[in-house]
């Protein structure tokens, strides 16, 4: 019997993962059908008894639930719990296991499209301090970064992100002016926020001229494919690259969970952008 796997989150729309998931189970020839679920917060629990009675083979978690499904499941990763989310889950004899592969997914993207980067111990400056910029964060600091700082509007959320990684590497919390102000001394500069979603795509954080001429600007947003942000920076002459590098990437970190195989991210990237992004 074809195996089942799912989204849950609300909203769900707009979800890209469907059909992601959904080209590689056809392009590797596994079996296996992935769908959507919108769930609101107060079905949560009866959502995921029921989806571990179905026998679903493994599902992704995306907003609101990803802090709020960790007590509901039998095993939590030590990434997972480090990060205080979970974005993929997988079913293994009748047991519910979640895992993070977001900051993974992050890190995967940024070694397919700047190979050297990740070698160089870079310093690295996280705008935000939400879900995204921990996960991002947290991977960063423990498997390349020399230096993380972060800032964000709500100091406080800074200092304990930051406090976090101070577990891992060398690591500032900062507020928007003190960022501005050492903008140079970063390899790579990473905008979390949700700023430059719709309707505030032309909002900005902070001002970035004054980077080192070799910075990397990335933002996690993929819908604009540029930002204000990414425009600034590519009008400016700096390198950039958007979300969907790690929108693919901790796709391809849960479809190898679930199947064993690490699907091609490179087409998949192509095929999004030809089909849903341009
Ligand atoms: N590419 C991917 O695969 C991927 C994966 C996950 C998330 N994302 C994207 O990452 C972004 C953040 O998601 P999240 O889950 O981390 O959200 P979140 O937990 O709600 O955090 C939002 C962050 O944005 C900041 N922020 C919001 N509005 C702001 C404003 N007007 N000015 C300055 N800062 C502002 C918040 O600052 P305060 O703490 O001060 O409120 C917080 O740091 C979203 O755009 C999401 O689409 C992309």
């Amino acid at each position: 019997m074809e195996k089942r796997y799912g989204l849950i989150g609300e909203p769900i729309e707009h979800s890209l993962s469907p059909a992601m998931h959904n080209f590689w189970f056809k392009e590797s020839g596994v079996s296996g059908d992935y769908k959507a679920y919108s769930v609101p917060m107060q079905e949560l629990a009866e959502t995921v008894e029921r989806l571990k009675a179905i026998g679903i083979h493994g599902f992704n978690v995306t907003f609101p639930h990803k802090t709020a499904i960790m007590p509901l499941l039998d095993e939590v990763s030590t990434l997972a719990e480090t990060i205080g989310a979970v974005n993929t889950v997988v079913q293994s004899n009748g047991r519910l296991i979640g895992y993070n592969t977001d900051g993974m997914g992050f890190l995967e993207g940024l070694k397919a499209h700047f190979p050297m980067l990740a070698t160089q111990k870079p310093s690295v400056l996280i705008i935000g301090a939400g879900g995204a910029a921990r996960s991002v964060a947290l991977v960063l600091a423990q498997a390349i970064c020399s230096r993380i700082d972060i800032c964000n509007r709500t100091f406080e959320r800074a200092l304990i992100l930051s406090e976090s990684c101070k577990k891992f590497c060398t690591s500032q919390a900062l507020n928007f002016a003190q960022a501005e102000k050492q903008i140079d001394q970063y390899q790579i500069i990473i905008n979390t926020t949700s700023l430059g979603l719709y309707p505030e795509t032309d909002h900005q954080v902070i001002k970035i001229d004054g980077a080192a001429s070799n910075t990397l600007f990335v933002d996690l947003i993929y819908r604009p494919n540029r930002t204000a942000f990414l425009n600034d920076a590519e009008r400016l002459g700096y390198r950039v690259m958007n979300g969907l590098p790690m929108l693919v990437c901790q796709g391809a970190l849960a479809f190898q969970k679930w199947t064993g195989v690490y699907p091609d991210t490179k087409k998949m990237e192509d095929y999004l952008i030809r089909t849903f992004l341009s």
